[in-house]
């Protein structure tokens, strides 16, 4: 076969991909995606072709982006391990601050042990990996992070969707499945694209009455929910437990990697059968000491998570009265849903000129029909910056139709 009868399947998605890139995007000012921000220290604030833009977007839940002291921490990694890992854990990859780090998020969210991985994708990877096979029975949230699709997925074990929050539906499912096994559920705290809670107190009934594993992904939960930021547990005030927790150290906590907790012999079986754990290189030092020192920050500072949860319920009832429809976000991932891709298009760019970012969520990352700006209040964002962006996103809105 020469060189463009082997291209030949994959030109179509090529064109294609290409054709909507310049549906979206005719010029650079509606450029959305992949765009190369600069941060603007530890403010809220980026950088961007010279213009100073209000970033409403980002991740970093409790303001940590730039802190002195976790940038500190992190150059402290760099001058005493080096930039990088000679190798994976198992071999000559483990420094003395994963081990560090580890007891530090055992010790918050309140677990024997912990593991982490390069990478939250890493991490749910792995674990999943690790706990089912061919033989078991995988139940996923519709709304479930990619993450946690592709883990099941490359499990070999049989899956099972059930709708969005609906612990009723998880209920048939698992009446419906073959028995035998391990019967694992999986759901997100805190929907990322969302900002809803699951359910736990109904999944755990759930689980219990059919004999299933309950595994939660904090990503969106840690430093979001719960009266000092520890996650699900805490917002329920620890009436329930899940049985596997696993997050990441890139939203609230503004380094890379992904966590697990659990007993001591779980996580030495985990170690074992991660495969990403085992057979990628391990998170670099510096990325170790940010983390580190912003969930050491984390717990002496709860206030940054209070002021974060009354400024991104106030946002939102502003929002909402303002006609916008923010779907079941009670935490603070607020979508504010447009409609169709090309309005969350239009929407995001006129926002730009009027000095903020927010930025467009559209198919096939949301259901066709929903997609939406996906905003995150953050404790960087003072009540001055919020008031800005309301402005700015009612005014970008009626300008682009969508509100009167
Ligand atoms: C719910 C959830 N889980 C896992 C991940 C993956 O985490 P990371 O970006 O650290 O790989 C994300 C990232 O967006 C997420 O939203």
């Amino acid at each position: 076969m020469n060189a463009p009868e082997a291209w030949r399947h994959l030109e179509p998605k090529i064109e294609a991909v290409g054709q909507r890139i310049r549906q979206l995007e005719w010029d650079s000012s509606r450029r959305n995606n992949f765009v190369p921000y600069t941060a603007d220290g530890n403010t809220p604030y980026v950088m961007l072709d010279g213009e100073r833009l209000l970033m409403m977007s980002g991740y970093g839940y409790i303001g940590l982006n730039g802190d002195t002291r976790v940038v500190a921490a992190a150059k402290a990694a760099i001058d005493e391990y080096g930039t990088g890992t000679p190798g994976v854990r198992a071999l000559a990859g483990t420094i003395p601050l994963h081990e560090e780090l580890e007891e530090e998020v055992a010790h918050f969210l309140g677990r024997e042990s912990a593991l982490v991985f390069s990478s939250g994708y890493a991490g749910n990877v792995g674990t999943i990996g690790a706990l089912c096979g061919p033989g078991d029975t995988i139940f996923l949230d519709k709304l479930d992070h990619a993450s946690i699709v592709d883990g099941a997925q490359l499990t070999g074990a049989t899956l099972t969707r059930f709708r969005h929050n609906d612990p009723g539906h998880l209920d048939r499912r698992l009446a419906a499945a073959e028995p035998g096994g391990t019967r694992l559920v999986i759901v997100d705290s805190v929907y990322s694209m969302d900002g809803d809670i699951a359910p736990l107190p109904e999944l755990r009934e759930v689980c219990d009455r059919h004999g299933a594993l309950l595994m939660v992904d904090e990503a969106h939960a840690l430093g979001v929910i719960g009266a000092t930021g520890r996650g699900i547990e805490e917002h329920f005030e620890y009436k329930v437990r899940a049985d596997i927790k696993v997050g990441t150290l890139s939203k609230a906590v503004p380094a890379n990697g992904g966590w697990i907790v659990g007993s001591k012999p779980f996580m030495d079986y985990v170690k074992r059968f991660a495969r990403p754990f085992l057979f990628s290189a391990a998170l670099a030092p510096a990325q170790v000491g940010a983390a580190l020192e912003s969930l050491r920050i984390l717990d002496r500072e709860p206030e940054r998570v209070t002021y974060a949860q009354r400024e991104s319920a106030r946002f939102r009832d502003i929002v909402k009265q303002a006609g916008f429809n923010t779907a079941d976000s009670e935490t603070a991932v607020v979508p504010l849903i447009v409609g169709s891709d090309q309005n969350a298009w239009d929407y995001a760019s006129a926002l730009r000129k009027a000095g903020v970012i927010g930025l467009p969520v559209i198919s096939p990352a949301v259901p066709p029909g929903l997609a939406r700006l996906r905003i995150a209040i953050t404790a960087a964002h003072s009540r001055a910056d919020i008031d800005f962006a309301i402005d700015a996103f009612v005014s970008a809105a009626r300008q682009t139709g969508l509100l009167s």
